[in-house]
């Protein structure tokens, strides 16, 4: 049997990267979904063939218009949801608002949300369809929800963005538990900075002594594999920024003051500036 593959966001960065590895696995049909239709179609092509829903996740008939695509072409099978779709906006609350914080959670949690209810029924006829003991561990059918490090420690100008990805998580974790019974695991992956066209860090790679911070979507595309059909719960990337979620849960306040050090110093700035009439 093949092994059918959703990714969403797979028209850029991590959701491309995380396409192309699993081109690599044989007998995997992949099927691309973001709202760039002509990006979809060339990675599609080049990848020897794919299907392709595009459409925005957070319009109402989206989760319904994927599941009829995958009753129609894949005979209702789904092996693997990466839930990857996603995106950032920066700013202060005071400045952006609820507003702001709708439109995170409408793409990074409510899409996601939306979609896995639409397909779970599938995940869940196609584990049942699968003899446990002729399954390969390595390819569970699987949910990964692909979150962030910016869902254990928060810094200024991000909440909004935070804030949607905490709530991933921690539906996350209860999906998990819901759903370990019945074939289907939920695994997590938390990026750190990685360089993608949403993403830039610009500034990171730019200077010597943060060049190291940044990982390339192709890492995260590994953590995927390892987080769904791997059977992993979660894998951060790099690994080691585990050790800032840790430290946030055993040294809050040590955090916050860390996380605010980059807003003060902007503050600061930003009042000497009006003093000085700039
Ligand atoms: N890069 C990082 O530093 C980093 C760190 C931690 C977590 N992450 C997470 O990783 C995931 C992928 O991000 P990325 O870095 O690969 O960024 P990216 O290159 O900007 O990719 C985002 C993908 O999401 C799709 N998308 C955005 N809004 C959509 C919508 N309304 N409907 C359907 N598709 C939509 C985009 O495609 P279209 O524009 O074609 O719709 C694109 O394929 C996100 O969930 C992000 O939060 C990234």
């Amino acid at each position: 049997m093949s092994y059918v593959a959703l990714i969403t966001g797979a028209s850029s960065g991590i959701g491309e990267a995380t396409a192309r590895r699993l081109a690599r696995e044989g007998d995997v049909r992949l099927v691309l979904v973001a709202r760039r239709e002509e990006k979809l179609r060339a990675l599609a092509a080049e990848l020897g063939g794919a299907t392709v829903v595009a459409v925005d996740l957070t319009a109402a008939q989206a989760p319904a218009q994927v599941r009829e695509t995958l009753e129609r072409e894949h005979a209702g099978q789904l092996h693997l949801l990466v839930n990857n779709a996603g995106t950032a906006w920066r700013g202060r609350f005071e400045d952006v608002g609820w507003a702001d914080l709708e439109r995170h959670m409408r793409i990074n949690f409510e899409a996601p949300a939306r979609l896995t209810e639409a397909l779970l029924p599938l995940l869940r006829a196609t584990a049942a369809a699968v003899p446990a003991a002729a399954e390969k561990p390595h390819r569970r059918v699987a949910i990964v929800n692909v979150a962030s490090t910016a869902a254990r420690v928060s810094r200024p100008n991000s909440g909004a963005y935070s804030a949607s990805k905490f709530a991933l998580v921690g539906w996350s974790d209860a999906l998990y538990a819901e759903q370990l019974g019945h074939g289907v695991h939920v695994g997590l992956v938390l990026p750190g900075f990685v360089r993608t066209e949403g993403f830039p860090a610009a500034e990171l790679p730019a200077r010597p002594q943060t060049r190291w911070l940044v990982s390339e979507p192709e890492r995260v595309a590994e953590a995927i594999l390892e987080a769904g059909p791997g059977g992993k719960a979660e894998r951060y990337v790099p690994r080691w920024y585990w050790l800032a979620a840790a430290l946030r849960l055993l040294a809050p306040a040590l955090v916050r003051r860390a996380t605010a050090g980059g807003a003060l110093t902007t503050t600061t700035k930003a009042s000497e500036a009006s003093l000085a009439g700039d």
